[in-house]
């Protein structure tokens, strides 16, 4: 259980949690990751660094050179992350290759992205899970490789074009089921799940092989929340969606139920990429503060009890087969309203910063009411 602390008015003042894991954060590269690396390591025991970096990592050697990157800046700050990697899918993938990822024991999952560029940030430079290689899966389902999937699509088999709401709840209802049923020994994580037909598609796959991870901004925001004034740095993809959505979400996360788990998507963007016109803003959040937004969570749906210890540190490292946290391994959420968003970023030898989901200068600022110390 985490351990709670309370006021005497019965308010929250501090929860002491297991170290948790993130499945899933992006540090990008060269000043740029220097910057958000120490951010995203920070109070984690487990993360899988996505490969959506310029050119993004394709080969088992791109790869291992790209988690030597993170683990220097690691062992500098004297961290202890264990950082795991990811292939981005791409029809270059053989069976030899998913054996060779196995082998390192650092390379667990390949990442599918949705097909087509301008879908998301690094899409349509690989092929999606569904035009993935049966001799491939198979040797993804004898090696214990997971494919972590981006499930949105925006076209409909006939052509017919889909709304960016509408393009994940297609996709759970009528792409992934087919390969669910296909391979139904492939473990798929379905990544930043936003909709009802996602938690339904988890719901329906009884042998625990199809989990989800969900993102806190999912969890607190729906689409109406871009009007806030901090809506660009809301704008991520699969796009935030509508209160029934939201509700399904809640739903899932605090229901004990050990399939659905954090997995943030962090996401840094130079704020030039992310102000201005909102259609052209890049997409991605950049969550620093995920613990304390994910406290908030489950701190309104009053479940800050062994459920939140499952959501956040054990249910991944289970799945995968990953070490716990050890019972003095914990991080301390202090409720704390003064100093809830960490400042912007400075990206060195550039005139520009990442700014946290909810911050702005003016001060009219999202309120997360928790927050938690990275030593680094
Ligand atoms: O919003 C997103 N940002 N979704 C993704 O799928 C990719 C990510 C990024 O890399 O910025
Ligand atoms: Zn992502």
């Amino acid at each position: 259980m985490p351990l709670v602390t309370t006021a005497d008015d019965g308010s929250v003042k501090s929860v002491k949690l297991p170290r948790p894991s993130n499945p899933h954060g992006h540090v990008r590269d060269g000043a740029l990751r220097e910057a958000v690396t120490p951010w995203v390591l920070a109070n984690t025991k487990h993360l899988i660094v996505m490969p959506n970096v310029d050119p993004p990592l394709k080969t088992v050697e791109a790869s291992l050179t790209y988690l030597g990157e993170v683990e220097r800046i690691r062992d500098r700050l004297g961290l202890g992350t264990n950082v795991l990697g990811t292939l981005y899918n791409h029809d270059g993938i053989t069976p030899k290759m998913i054996e060779q990822m196995a082998a390192t024991k650092r390379i667990v999952s390949v990442k599918c992205y949705p097909a087509k560029a301008g879908m998301t940030t690094g899409s349509g430079q690989g092929i999606p899970l569904e035009q993935t290689s049966d001799d491939v899966l198979r040797a993804a389902i004898d090696n214990n490789i997971v494919y972590q999937v981006h499930g949105e699509v925006d076209t409909m088999k006939d052509g017919t074009p889909l709304e960016p709401a509408m393009r994940e709840r297609y996709y759970m209802t009528d792409v992934l089921p087919y390969v669910r049923d296909a391979h139904p020994d492939l473990r798929i994580s379905v990544e930043h799940g936003t909709t009802v037909q996602a938690v339904r598609l988890v719901d329906g796959d009884p042998s625990g092989k199809t989990v989800m991870t969900i993102t806190p901004q999912h969890l607190l925001f729906v689409d109406d929340d871009f009007m806030q004034p901090w809506g660009n740095d809301l704008k991520c993809m699969p796009i935030l969606k509508w209160p029934t959505d939201r509700a399904a979400l809640i739903k899932a996360a605090t229901s004990g139920d050990r399939r659905f788990f954090a997995g943030t998507d962090t996401a840094p963007h130079p704020s030039r990429k992310k102000r201005g016109d909102f259609q052209l803003a890049a997409n991605g959040c950049w969550l620093p503060h995920w613990i304390s937004l994910y406290t908030q969570a489950f701190h309104a749906a009053g479940k800050l009890d062994s459920v939140f210890d499952d959501f956040m540190s054990y249910s991944f490292a289970d799945w995968m087969g990953l070490p716990r946290p050890e019972p003095d391994d914990t991080v301390l959420v202090t409720c704390d309203t003064a100093h809830d968003i960490p400042a912007p970023i400075n990206i060195e030898g550039e005139d520009d910063v990442v700014i946290p989901l909810g911050w702005t200068e003016t001060g009219n600022r999202l309120r997360v009411g928790f927050s938690v110390r990275a030593d680094f």
